[in-house]
């Protein structure tokens, strides 16, 4: 294959599909991925192209993959659900025989066969469907022959290198998304632009992304609250069931069974489920422990519900009243907490959420003997207290805060066996994290439904649960 200026990949495509095509249920809906791909328009440098690919499909073993989950960058741009598609956005109009457009949706074509085993694709007639000025196959991504040095700024994402192996695939963008960077990266092609007397940039879409995602509009606002109620109600329910002959798989299992009862697909994020010593990882996500009794448990997971994603911590004690030490370190962290989501105001920073919830983590940890000076805090609580949640977890956004931001609160307290203090704390680790909507006023937190303080905790797993009275056949004879 040969790369001159212009992007061009042969590649012969047929299929004739018959299937009927059909639509996605999104709440979002078309019209909000059209202002957002306007939006996006709006704020890219003159004369310039902006280039999205799909997430790619990942390897789990064999010839299994993981779930295929779209990039959210391009799920907030177009609501497509499908891997091997491109999205393309111009800053100018451009036009052809057909009039003007300013952007163009490259999508997978239908394949009968695929589909009875893969389920149904939208293929060219699901995508028209979708509010796109122009919709057309993978295939015509390659053909159409974009001539990129008609522009001054080619706008890219960052490229993975975790991509599915497709060898037997030869419509694979992941490859052509490789060549694509390695042609417009490479000496030749900006020497040629040199010729062309033009100033050539290849820069990242991040911050534009970014500076769109970081505040939601109040449809997101809406499913984030649904995904960060269902979550909540998962941490009540496990505060009812749960009790000392649980395991730790067991207690992740209730969560995510509720998540789906009430229609949540996925978990965000890998479930945190750990007891004792376990309490003090700060991600583990191996929740194979199966003695648990006694201990404080802690549980971070969130359910992500039509592309947006909860993340709420409650840490609890497994047998139902906190120790005295256990309540102590417990205490600390809510009071912390408690201070430190009065400060997610607009105007503030992450760094403002930060130095509250430190002040008084440190103060605490001095008087009950742990540390002897404020410089040791950060050797029991190692981790920053604030990040936006949305399409994901981790999502972007700017650390100074503004209204219809959500973010997160949550501070934590771990002492690890073998720390330089008083046994008695060893093993105990607490996080208490909460979703928070910043607001004109007052913040507003999402995830309020799950009992915080350490009495309403205590209160709350008196009651009985539904869920114990389901009784299954014991296997192990
Ligand atoms: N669940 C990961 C985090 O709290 O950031
Ligand atoms: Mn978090
Ligand atoms: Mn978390």
């Amino acid at each position: 294959m040969k790369f001159k200026n212009t992007l061009f990949l042969l590649l012969i495509f047929s299929s004739t599909c018959i299937l009927s095509s059909q639509q996605y249920n999104d709440d979002l809906g078309s019209d909000f991925h059209k202002k957002k791909r306007q939006e996006f328009r709006n704020q890219m440098p003159a004369n310039s192209i902006a280039f999205f690919f799909t997430a790619p499909i990942m390897k789990r073993s064999n010839d299994t993959d993981f779930m295929y989950h779209q990039d959210p960058n391009y799920y907030y741009l177009t609501g497509w659900r499908e891997p091997h598609g491109v999205l393309v956005i111009f800053k100018d109009n451009q036009q052809d025989d057909n009039g003007f457009y300013n952007e163009i949706l490259f999508v997978r074509e239908r394949n009968e066969y695929r589909e009875m085993w893969d389920g149904k694709r939208l293929g060219l007639k699901g995508a028209k469907n979708m509010n796109f000025d122009r919709v057309l196959l993978r295939s015509d991504f390659i053909e159409n022959s974009i001539k990129i040095e008609d522009f001054s700024n080619v706008l890219n994402m960052n490229i993975r290198d975790d991509v599915r192996d497709f060898k037997d695939d030869k419509y694979d963008l992941y490859n052509i998304q490789n060549k694509f960077l390695e042609i417009i990266n490479s000496k030749s092609f900006s020497d040629n632009l040199g010729d062309l007397k033009r100033e050539f940039k290849n820069t990242s879409v991040d911050n534009i992304m970014s500076s769109l995602r970081q505040k939601k509009d109040s449809l997101e606002i809406k499913l984030l609250t649904k995904a960060i109620k269902i979550s909540s109600l998962a941490q009540i329910e496990v505060m009812k069931a749960i009790h000392g002959e649980m395991t730790e798989r067991e207690i992740q299992g209730i969560h995510e069974f509720i998540y789906r009862k009430y229609g949540a697909a996925h978990e965000g994020y890998n479930s945190i489920v750990g007891a004792g010593a376990n309490s003090c990882i700060l991600h583990y996500v191996t929740n194979d422990d199966i003695n648990i009794d006694n201990q404080l448990i802690l549980m971070d997971l969130g359910a992500e519900y039509r592309g947006y994603t909860a993340d709420v911590t409650r840490t609890i004690p497994v047998n139902g009243k906190f120790s005295v030490e256990q309540k102590e370190i417990y205490d600390l962290v809510y009071r912390s907490q408690e201070e430190a989501i009065k400060k997610a105001v607009v105007g503030n920073t992450f760094s403002d959420i930060y130095t509250e919830s430190l002040e008084i983590i440190s103060t605490g940890l001095i008087r009950l003997g742990i540390i002897d000076d404020a410089s040791e805090a950060r050797k029991y609580y190692p981790h920053g207290v604030s990040h936006h949640i949305g399409l994901d977890v981790h999502d972007p956004g700017s650390r100074t805060l503004e209204k219809n931001m959500v973010i997160t609160v949550e501070p934590g307290i771990y002492i690890p066996e073998n720390s330089d203090c008083d046994p008695k704390w060893w093993n105990i680790g607490v996080r208490i994290e909460d979703d928070i909507l910043i607001t004109d006023s007052e913040p507003i937190n999402l995830s309020d439904d799950a009992p915080r303080s350490s009495n309403e905790i205590e209160k709350l797993m008196k009651q009985e649960s539904p869920i114990n009275q389901l009784v299954l056949p014991d296997i192990n004879g």
